[in-house]
């Protein structure tokens, strides 16, 4: 069955462009992004990889390691690689799978037959430092990934795993937020003693909690 949110993923090995690597041990005590690729040298997925070259240090920034995975061989990632940093502008500055037996790509379910049974979808799993499944995005080969929505989901996901707060609709860092309906009022006025605007009874707004 496909992992699920909140699933614990599984650990593998692999071979990568900066050398093998054993995923939980890559990850260390932090989040992690892992995401897929359908194929080298195809148009799409080099500028997605320029672009979370680009983005490498807001990912540092939130503790996320980055690892990429393309179902092809590590020669050919390394000949592609020559490519992106060429026409993005950003030399890959994470590792990049080699995963040509699609070991990792069958075991995160990346291939999704109907679409292709060759290639991987463009997927991305968010994993938390409990090794748990916080996200999950599935985009055709058509369409490129927005990774600032990428970092804006794991700003919500962090700050959501410290504070007993959701983040509305189109919330972006430093917006207003909204305390999960599992804390009553009283609850409430420990946590947000400097209070809340309520709109509905379940939808009450606080400023977001400081770090
Ligand atoms: C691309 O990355 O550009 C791409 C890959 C497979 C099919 C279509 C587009």
């Amino acid at each position: 069955m496909a992992l699920q949110l909140g699933d614990d993923v599984p650990d593998f090995t692999a071979e990568t462009t900066e050398g093998p690597i054993k995923f939980f041990d890559y990850l260390g005590s932090g989040w992690g992004v892992l995401f897929s690729h359908p194929k080298d040298f195809t148009p799409v997925c080099t500028t997605e990889l320029g672009r979370v070259s680009a983005l490498k240090p807001e990912f540092d920034k939130r503790n996320v390691k980055v690892l990429g995975l393309s179902v092809d061989a590590l020669d050919s990632h390394k000949g592609w690689a020559n490519d992106i940093h060429e026409t993005q502008g950003h030399a890959l500055n994470f590792p990049l799978i080699a995963d040509h037996d699609k070991k990792v790509a069958n075991l995160y379910g990346m291939i999704h037959p109907n679409a292709s049974d060759t290639f991987t979808v463009r997927s991305v799993f968010v994993i938390g430092p409990d090794k748990k499944l916080k996200l999950t995005l599935t985009y055709p080969a058509s369409t490129g990934r927005n990774f600032d929505e990428l970092l804006r989901v794991i700003d919500s996901l962090q700050l959501t795993a410290k504070h007993k707060v959701a983040t509305p609709s189109d919330w972006k860092q430093g917006g207003d937020v909204i305390i999960v309906p599992s804390v009553n009022d009283n609850d409430a006025k420990a946590l947000f003693p400097d209070g809340w605007k309520t709109v509905k009874p379940y939808l009450r707004v606080v400023p977001q909690p400081k770090s």
